[in-house]
């Protein structure tokens, strides 16, 4: 019998990593992905191995269909399916349209969907055999409501809640339940590059007056990973303060 472990992508850092303790801190077993955060990724697992936890950090490009695929094999192989999955990981390149680099377009979908897309792939026929699971795929306020600057973001967000809906269609009847998250402003380094003048004006459009924290996001996850949302499928949920009703 091998022990249920849960899956974040993105760990290294910001919400990613927030989600690795907690998850750590109710018990589970976690393995995390980074890209290139080689250093904060080893001090976490340190960290989390010395308060007696387990948590693995692995290097694993999700946009590289290839890795994700080896990553996945060598993970099926050695710990079965994963409880649960997270896709958290996930980029910005802000900017108007009229001025955006084809780059700057494709690299945000190839991190935020295509990434999301390559590793439940991976992964789901394992899930399907074991007959549960829980998929959780990190969106955003910007996938439902504008966002000037953020069409690319945008876009991969609201893919990403409809591939949730299409998911949960596809997989409810082999157990594993599929839902989204959509944080508002959370205090993490995807916020670093705006100025505080902007981020005063932001609190001040926030009906509950301040920025989200990482553990606003994380306790949602705890409970949509736990059986106390056995009934809850399909749908996101957004965690902002208020600052989208
Ligand atoms: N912060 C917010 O206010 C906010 C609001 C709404 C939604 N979100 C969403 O929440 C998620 C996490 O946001 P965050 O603010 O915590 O971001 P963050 O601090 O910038 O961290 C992003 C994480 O994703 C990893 N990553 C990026 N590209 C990757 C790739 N190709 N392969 C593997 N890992 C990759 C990064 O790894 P490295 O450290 O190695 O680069 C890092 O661990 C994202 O999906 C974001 O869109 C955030």
């Amino acid at each position: 019998m091998k022990t249920p472990w849960v899956l974040v992508t993105g760990g290294s850092r910001g919400i990613g990593k927030g989600l690795v303790k907690a998850f750590c801190q109710q018990g589970y077993e976690v393995v995390f992905t980074y890209l290139n955060s080689s250093e904060p990724a080893c001090k976490l697992q340190e960290e989390l191995e010395v308060a007696g936890h387990s948590a693995r950090g692995y290097r694993c490009n999700g946009t590289d269909e290839q890795q994700v695929n080896a990553f996945a094999a060598k993970l099926i192989a050695e710990k079965g399916a994963p409880a649960t999955i997270i896709n958290n990981a996930g980029i910005t390149r802000d900017g108007l349209l009229m001025s955006m680099p084809s780059s700057d377009w494709l690299d945000v979908i190839n991190a935020n969907l295509n990434g999301s897309f390559f590793m439940v792939r991976a992964f789901v026929n394992c899930m399907i055999e074991a007959g549960e699971g829980v998929i959780i795929n990190m969106s955003s306020v910007s996938g439902s409501h504008a966002s000037a600057g953020q069409c690319n973001y945008s876009a991969t967000k609201a893919g990403l809640e409809g591939m949730t809906r299409s998911l949960a269609a596809e997989l409810s009847r082999f157990g594993i339940r599929v839902n989204a998250i959509a944080p508002g402003y959370i205090n993490t380094e995807m916020l670093d590059s705006i100025p505080d003048t902007e981020k005063k004006s932001i609190r001040r459009k926030i009906p509950l007056r301040r920025l989200g924290e990482i553990d606003d996001v994380a306790e949602l996850a705890l409970f949509l990973a736990s059986s106390k949302a056995s009934y809850i499928t399909g749908q996101s949920f957004t965690v902002d303060g208020g600052l989208t009703i």
